[in-house]
Parts: C-alpha cells; structure tokens; sequence
C-alpha cells in the first residue's frame, strides 16, 4: 500500500478507533445517543421506553396485540395510568414543520395528533416533543430534567454524549442545555435513515426495482383518484404520505379508550388525571389553539381536527393478523374498516345508540364486524367535519380491498422474497 493511501485511511481509522463499535451500524455519534436514549427505560419507576409505544416492529407504533384491540391508548411507567390517544408513528414525524398557520390560515406542521410540539423552543417539533415524554406523568413520569439527566449520566452510554456534543453531560448548572440535547439527539436518531428509512415496496416500485401487482396498482390509482392523496400526499420523491395540515374525518368517540376511566385516577398532587370522565372530548387541534393566547381566536374553527398522520408502515405489524389501530383514539381496528369508513361515511345511517356505550367486544376486534354494521356512530366531535372528500366516495368492496393493498405495500423493510436456487 502507497504512503498516500495510508495517510488516506488514517483519518477512517481514527474515527473508528473513537467511535468503537458503536458506530457498526452507520449511526453517527448523536444519532446513536439518540437510539440509546430512544430504547432506554428512562422511566420512573424504569420499565418504560420511548420503543414501548413506538416499537420499529410495528412501523414505530404500540406493539401489543392486546392494547391494540381495546383503546390503543399506551400504559405509562404508573400501570394505572392512561393517556387519551394511541401513539402515532415516531417515523417520518420529523419531516414535520414548525407549526403555523398558512397566510390563507390553514394549520399544518408540529407533532403530536394536534400539533402541540410547535418546534418553537428547539427550531425541531421532533426535537421538542422528545422532551415530553421523560416528565409526562401518564408515560416517563420522571419529576424533572435533572432525574432524567443523572440516568443518562449513569447508564452505560454516557461517554456517547461527549462524543456527540464534544461536552460531557452537566446535570448542573449546564441542566437546560443538556435537557436540550437529549431532546436533540432524539431528533436526530428519529431523522436517520435507521427510522426514516424509505425502504417499503412502493419506493423499490418508485425506483423501478419491483412491479406492483394488478391489485396494489387498481389501490394507487384509485388512492389519487379519490383524493386521499389530498392530505396523504405522494407527489414528493421521497413521498410520507402527510402534507401535515389538518382535518376532522369524522372519527367516531372509541368507547374503550381508559381515559375515560382516568376521573378515578389521580396525580401525585391528588388531581384526577381526567376529571371530566367519560364526559370528555377530545378537541384535537382546537384544544391545543385555545390554551394559546396568539391562536385562541382560531380555537373553534378547529376543533375536532387531527393532523395528517404518515400512511407509510400503516400495515407493518409481527406478520398477517397482527391487530393494528388507526386514528387518533383507535378507533378503527383494521385498515379495511377505516377504508370503508371513508367510503361509506356519509352513505349508512349514524347509529341511533352509539354501539360503544354497550360495549361488543367483537365489534372491534374483527374487521368483518366493522364492515357489516349498517350505521357509524357520530363522530367524536361533530363539528368542522370534511365534506365532499371523504364520506361518499363510491367505491365497491373489490375498490376498498386494492387500496388496502396498496396501503400494505408501505411497510419499510421489504425484501424481495428469493426465487429459489438459480443454476
Ligand atoms: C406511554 C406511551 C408513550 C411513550 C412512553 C412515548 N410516547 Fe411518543 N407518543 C405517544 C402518544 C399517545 C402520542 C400522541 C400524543 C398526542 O397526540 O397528544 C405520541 C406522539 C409522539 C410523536 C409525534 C409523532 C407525530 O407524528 O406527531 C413522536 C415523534 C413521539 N411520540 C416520540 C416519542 C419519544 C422520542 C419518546 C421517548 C422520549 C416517546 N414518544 C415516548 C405515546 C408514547
Ligand atoms: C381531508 C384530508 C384527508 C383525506 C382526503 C384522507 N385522509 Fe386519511 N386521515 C386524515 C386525518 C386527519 C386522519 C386522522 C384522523 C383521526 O385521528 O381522527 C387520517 C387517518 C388515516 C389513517 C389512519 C392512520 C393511522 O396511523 O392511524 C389511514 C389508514 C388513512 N387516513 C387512509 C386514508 C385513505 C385510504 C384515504 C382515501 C380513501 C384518506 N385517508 C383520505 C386526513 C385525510
């Protein structure tokens, strides 16, 4: 080997040598401490990780099967308590923009279904809704920064900070700029390309690696031609199915969501984490507008949206017949039911006593139910509803079938299945 090449691979070596095995799978340094801090149990008491609500298994969403078939709302690290919403995908969420409102005012970016992580305090709502988790105490329910930073100081991982800031952890005096690399290096785990990974079988098709089958390509084509792809747009390169803007589809109230039981559970300070009970609504985006004295004024013309969450890994789940839950409350227990919602929305009757109030089990467990009831009960907030769009779409059940189809080719990690020995 010449001289130039040695001094060529000397710099690589080096890297190497600092960054240790850690760095085998093609991490940097801050996206690593990112994954650490994303897998770690960083709970009090510790049994809770970021990955028990968003597992990458399950496309970065609730991974069991049992929570999935009832409210898909995630216990926290007290097993009593809930809060109200079914985790959304953690994938793609950091291609979200800061919140705001467009000069015609309409709301898009931010994470979290209603937006409430604006990405104002870190310039990344990613970044800013990593820090929520760790102190919020129906999830982490650590009692502050510093606690979060001694475990972080103590686990085995911590030399990965000074790596990724070039500074040591301090719990001290250097407490809110440390909490804000936490949140940071989350961010940054959650924007690589280990998450956000683009590697489904429709972006191998994009490519022009793989084909679609005749059903998959009837699904895409009616996907445009019915407009979802309105507000799942794919006209990107890189498409994530979001445009991040926002919509009340009409999602009815799920009546084994446990926030409702969550007037009977009370915070360290004595106050029921849910003191409205079953009385309480949800008012997604508005809710968050009106405790906001710059958006107040915008509150109710939003009450009842969500923001668009990403189609892609909307199947992915331990193999066929892995119970998935959609929406923000998880209601709908099947991409077929939710297909045929927006299909028939506006078709069947609304039920004139809402199914949830008597509980059937079965009626939410088995898509074949969802798809025989002949009404929908009332959407949780009957306000603001998208019309036109969504709700009467026309579409046989062979049409509702390819476009799920469609919907499962966007799981990451496809893999060409071998054709066998060649010789
Ligand atoms: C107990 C379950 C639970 C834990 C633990 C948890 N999350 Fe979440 N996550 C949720 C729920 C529920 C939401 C939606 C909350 C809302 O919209 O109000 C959410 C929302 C998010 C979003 C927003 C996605 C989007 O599209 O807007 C991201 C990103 C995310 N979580 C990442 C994390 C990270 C990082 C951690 C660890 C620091 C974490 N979560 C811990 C349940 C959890
Ligand atoms: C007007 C914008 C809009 C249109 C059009 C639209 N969607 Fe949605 N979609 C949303 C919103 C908002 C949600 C979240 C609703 C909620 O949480 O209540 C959602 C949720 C979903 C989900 C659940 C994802 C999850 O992770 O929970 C699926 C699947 C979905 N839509 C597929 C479709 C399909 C298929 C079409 C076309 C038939 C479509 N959407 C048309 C806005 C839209």
């Amino acid at each position: 080997m010449s001289r130039s090449h040695l001094f060529a691979l000397t710099p690589l070596l080096i890297a190497g040598m600092l960054q240790g095995p850690a760095l085998a799978d093609g991490l940097t340094p801050k996206e690593q401490l990112g994954k650490q801090l994303f897998f770690d149990n960083l709970s009090d008491p510790s049994r809770v990780s970021c990955s028990s609500c968003h597992s990458p298994e399950t496309g970065w969403t609730g991974p069991v099967a049992g929570i999935n078939r009832h409210g898909g709302v995630y216990r926290g690290a007290i097993p009593v308590r809930f809060g109200g919403r079914k985790p959304p995908s953690a994938a793609y969420a950091t291609q979200s923009p800061v919140f705001g409102f467009s000069a015609s005012g309409r709301p898009s970016g931010g994470n979290f279904w209603d937006g409430r992580a604006t990405g104002e305090k870190l310039g990344n709502p990613a970044a800013d809704q990593a820090q929520g988790p760790f102190l919020n105490p129906v999830e982490q329910n650590n009692p502050d920064p510093q606690s979060v930073c001694f475990k972080v100081m103590d686990s085995d991982y911590a030399q990965l900070f000074d790596e990724a800031w070039g500074e040591p952890l301090d719990c001290y005096e250097g407490l809110a700029l440390t909490y804000d690399r936490i949140g940071l290096a989350i961010a940054a785990y959650e924007a690589s390309s280990e998450v956000n990974q683009f590697s489904s079988k429709y972006d191998r098709y994009l490519d022009g690696d793989v084909e679609l089958t005749a059903q998959e390509a009837e699904g895409l084509q009616l996907f445009q031609d019915v407009r979802c792809s309105a507000c799942h747009r794919l006209d990107a390169a890189l498409p994530l199915f979001t445009s991040f803007g926002y919509a009340n589809i009409g999602t009815p109230r799920n009546p084994d969501n446990p926030f409702y039981d969550m007037d009977r559970i009370l915070l360290d300070d004595g106050t029921p984490i849910n003191p409205l009970g079953r009385d309480w609504v949800d008012l997604g985006l508005g809710g968050f507008l009106a405790t906001r004295p710059d958006y107040e004024d915008r509150a109710m013309e939003n009450d009842g949206k969500y923001k668009f969450p990403t189609l892609r890994n909307v199947a992915k789940g331990f193999g066929k017949g892995f119970p998935k839950t959609y929406g923000h409350n998880g209601y709908f227990k099947s991409l077929e039911g939710i297909v045929h919602f927006y299909n028939t929305r506006d078709v069947k009757a609304v039920c004139p006593d809402n199914p949830k109030t008597e509980l059937n089990e079965s009626l939410f467990t088995s898509e074949q139910d969802a798809l025989r009831m002949d009404c929908w009960p009332e959407p949780e907030v009957n306000r603001n509803l998208t019309a036109g769009i969504v709700g009467n779409l026309g579409l046989t059940p062979e049409e509702e079938d390819a476009i799920v189809a469609f919907l499962q080719t966007l799981s990451d990690g496809f893999e060409e299945v071998p054709r066998g020995p060649t010789h």
